[in-house]
């Protein structure tokens, strides 16, 4: 969908240019997001697929088509625009700002009202609240969804976002980050994404432009960023807590088990003893008549009940239960804070979906690892 070829800028002046040598390509429904210190050259990477800023040589296809043979005011009609400070005109309302283009490309006032409520909705900001109001009258999470609004407003393949969320406060930024991955699944736009914040790559993206002096260091999905970064310097720019951000990209679907045994509360004692025989068993999940889980009992616990009836009592209720959604650290966390080592996966009907354990996220973190570091071999052997 998008393509850089061989893409090189030199500002006058500059000693060293600042990009080089870009050749990147992104595909359709995908974010790619740029990252890299300040300076490093991902706006004006970024500036220059919109040719706001103009290669000094190379080519840039944005759906088949090399940018440098359109009409700039064009181009830029047709490829949705996203800043930090929003870039939001202060004196129009939000109807007018996000009415911008469709009003260049002449679409019919009626058509334009309803796309602008359709994507406040989509924003998730009330339209009949909003419609009206005036930037300097909008917290910054309210007017960076106006931003993206605005850059979807004649529904472009394309957009580019230069640290859309930079300028908000964690927990909005976190907020904007998670509506817009949801809306992403949605949209599937085509997507590049400045950002200086390697979390934010990391979460964000499909795949991960590292930048440094102007230079492309590595392009790689963030998996195999986090296991396996090109160079010295992606490894210390991804930071040497590298094995939590794993924890923050992979989720519970990842290592959910749904083999955990299970009983009903109706379930004899020696029934149970018998279960746990087996060395590596260490908790049984009981469920109630329907089959809905209602705890889980551990070994030792039954192992040393004697009276077979009341072995009820030593059922143990989780404190908490995971979402499908969430990821391994999240689990982590919960799992500290609750001093348990395992924790219920619930869907979005509370019905249960597996069990996750602090041992089979260490398992599968290290397999990970090791699995990579064979790779890392068998490629130095080649
Ligand atoms: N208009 C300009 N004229 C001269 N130098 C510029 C201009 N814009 C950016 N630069 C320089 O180009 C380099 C890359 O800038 P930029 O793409 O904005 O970096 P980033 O977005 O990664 O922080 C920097 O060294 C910056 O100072
Ligand atoms: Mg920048």
């Amino acid at each position: 969908m998008i393509e850089i070829r061989n893409v090189r800028k030199v500002y006058p002046q500059m000693k060293r240019p600042a990009v080089s040598e870009l050749f990147l390509e992104v595909g359709k429904g995908e974010i790619c997001v740029f990252v890299g210190p300040s300076g490093c050259g991902k706006t004006t990477t970024l500036k220059m697929i919109n040719r706001i800023i103009e290669p000094t040589s190379g080519d840039i296809f944005v759906n088949g088509s090399n940018v440098m043979e359109q009409d700039p005011d064009e181009l830029r009609k047709h490829i949705g625009y996203v800043i930090q400070k929003t870039g939001l005109f202060p004196h129009y309302t939000v109807y007018e700002n996000i009415a911008v283009v469709p009003r260049l490309l002449n679409w019919p006032e009626e058509k334009i009202a309803e796309r602008v409520d359709e994507l406040l909705q989509l924003v998730d900001l009330d339209p009949e609240e909003n419609r009206n109001k005036y930037p300097k009258n909008l917290s910054g999470g309210q007017s960076q969804r106006v931003g993206v609004a605005r850059a979807m407003a004649v529904d472009p393949p394309v957009m580019l976002m230069d640290e859309p969320f930079g300028a908000v406060d964690p927990i909005t930024r976190t907020q904007l980050q998670n509506e817009f991955l949801r809306l992403q699944k949605k949209v599937q736009k085509t997507i590049c994404f400045v950002t200086h914040d390697i979390d934010e790559a990391i979460k964000m993206g499909d795949r991960i432009a590292i930048m440094y002096d102007g230079q492309l260091v590595q392009y790689d999905t963030p998996e195999n960023i986090l296991f396996a970064p090109a160079n010295e310097f992606v490894e210390q720019f991804v930071g040497s807590d590298r094995s939590l951000k794993v924890l923050n990209l992979l989720r519970v679907t990842n290592v959910l088990s749904r083999k955990i045994k299970r009983a009903s509360r109706t379930t004899g004692l020696e029934e149970l003893k018998a279960f746990f025989s087996t060395p590596e068993k260490n908790r049984i999940l009981i469920e109630d008549e329907q089959g809905e889980i209602i705890g889980y009992v551990a070994k030792e616990d039954i192992l040393t009940a004697s009276s077979s009836s009341g072995w009820n009592r030593l059922i143990k209720i989780f404190p908490t239960h995971l979402k499908e959604s969430a990821t391994l650290k999240e689990a982590m966390s919960d799992m500290l804070q609750h001093n348990i080592g395992a924790l219920p996966v619930m869907d979005r009907n509370d019905r249960y979906q597996g069990l996750v354990s602090f041992n089979d996220i260490r398992a599968y973190i290290g397999e990970a690892y090791e699995e990579y570091e064979q790779r890392d071999d068998e490629n130095e052997v080649v």
